[in-house]
């Protein structure tokens, strides 16, 4: 498989990872919904996307490029391929970092049939050489190439047929604003609340068979990070828990103990949360610490803190970031059992 990036393999075992793991891909497969009926939460997106597909399809024209950003796990190529599928269209996938060379987006996309989908992932990682290619290819259906060297070099213009490009980042601040003019829809996709993360959780349950009662849904969705990735991965372990001490049912406490086990706690944090708040804490008073010192302290990469588990410890309003460093919450000190005095 491919890993996300350099620190994934170290964050494999790490079960409220957002990032892809092999066991979800294989998940996937069956519980990724197809249609967008479907499809549950992300309500605005869902809504905007119904309207400009629908009108591209009275139109009988393809659907304007559509980028896709916000954090890992929320289901931007889930959407990808459902927006496929709705325009039956067939869907290449790609991500940024594995274009590497211009003549290699080239191929692409001189290889779409009319009307194709080319999902590229973490667009934002793809080199200022490629990129160039992409301006072109979304704006005029068009590859620019460069035939020949030195004085004597000219550009020579090949169409191409007419694709849609859906782009996912998780990182919208990074993309060049000439690529980002490009894309006619822009849709951010939001953290699910607790109630569509049951249903998630419920729907996953029906497709893979597992008896759940509705408050042990509950409970996977609490832990889950408003993340159906790591809601679908803590039903898979739950269901192995249920099935060796219980009678395979997952209710609320066959969950409740095995999520104990599994040690993720009430709000779906796991040791690693726990040893950076805890260094924050204990070792500086609380902050600001910076984040390299951080990094050495937890003994954790600098980039694995601020993108995989800094987001949901600011979110949840456990950390602060500063100028001046990381600065622990009065509701950190109370959520992990630090005295504030
Ligand atoms: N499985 C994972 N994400 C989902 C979603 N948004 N809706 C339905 N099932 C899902």
């Amino acid at each position: 498989m491919e890993f996300n990036n350099d620190l994934d393999f170290e964050l494999e075992d790490r079960l409220v990872s957002t990032l892809k793991r092999e066991e979800d891909h294989e998940m996937d497969q069956g519980l990724r919904p197809k249609f967008l009926k479907d499809y549950i939460g992300q309500t605005k997106a869902k809504e905007k996307l119904e309207i400009f597909l629908k009108a591209s399809q009275l139109r009988g024209e393809c659907l304007d490029h559509v980028l896709l950003y916000g954090p890992p796990g929320l289901g931007k190529t889930t959407l990808a391929s459902i927006i496929a599928t709705e325009m039956t269209a067939n869907i290449r996938i790609t991500s940024g970092p594995a274009i590497e060379r211009p003549g290699d987006l080239a191929a692409i996309l001189t290889n779409l049939k009319a009307g194709d989908v080319l999902f590229i992932d973490e667009i934002h990682r793809l080199n200022r050489a490629v990129e160039e290619i992409l301006y072109p290819a979304m704006e005029d259906y068009a590859l620019d190439i460069i035939v020949g060297k030195g004085p004597s070099a000219r550009s020579i213009r090949l169409d191409l047929t007419k694709f849609t490009l859906i782009g996912a980042t998780t990182r919208a601040g990074l993309l060049t604003s000439p690529l980002r003019d490009r894309f006619g829809i822009i849709n951010k996709l939001e953290h699910y609340s607790m109630e569509e993360l049951k249903l998630i959780v419920i729907r996953s349950a029906g497709i893979l068979n597992i008896p759940i009662e509705e408050e042990g849904a509950e409970e996977i969705a609490l832990r889950s990070r408003g993340t159906p990735r790591i809601a679908n991965r803590l039903l898979k372990r739950i269901r192995d828990y249920a099935e060796v001490k219980g009678d395979g049912k997952i209710t609320l406490s066959t969950a409740h103990k095995a999520l104990e086990l599994l040690e993720i706690d009430k709000l779906g944090l796991d040791k690693v949360d726990q040893k950076i708040i805890e260094v924050i804490i204990q070792n500086f008073g609380g902050g600001p610490v910076g984040i390299d010192t951080l990094a050495a302290s937890t003994g954790e990469e600098k980039n694995t803190i601020e993108d995989v588990y800094e987001p949901f410890l600011l979110q949840k309003g456990f950390l602060s970031r500063t100028p001046r460093g990381r600065i622990a919450s009065v509701k950190a000190y109370d959520h992990f059992g630090f005295s504030r005095s």
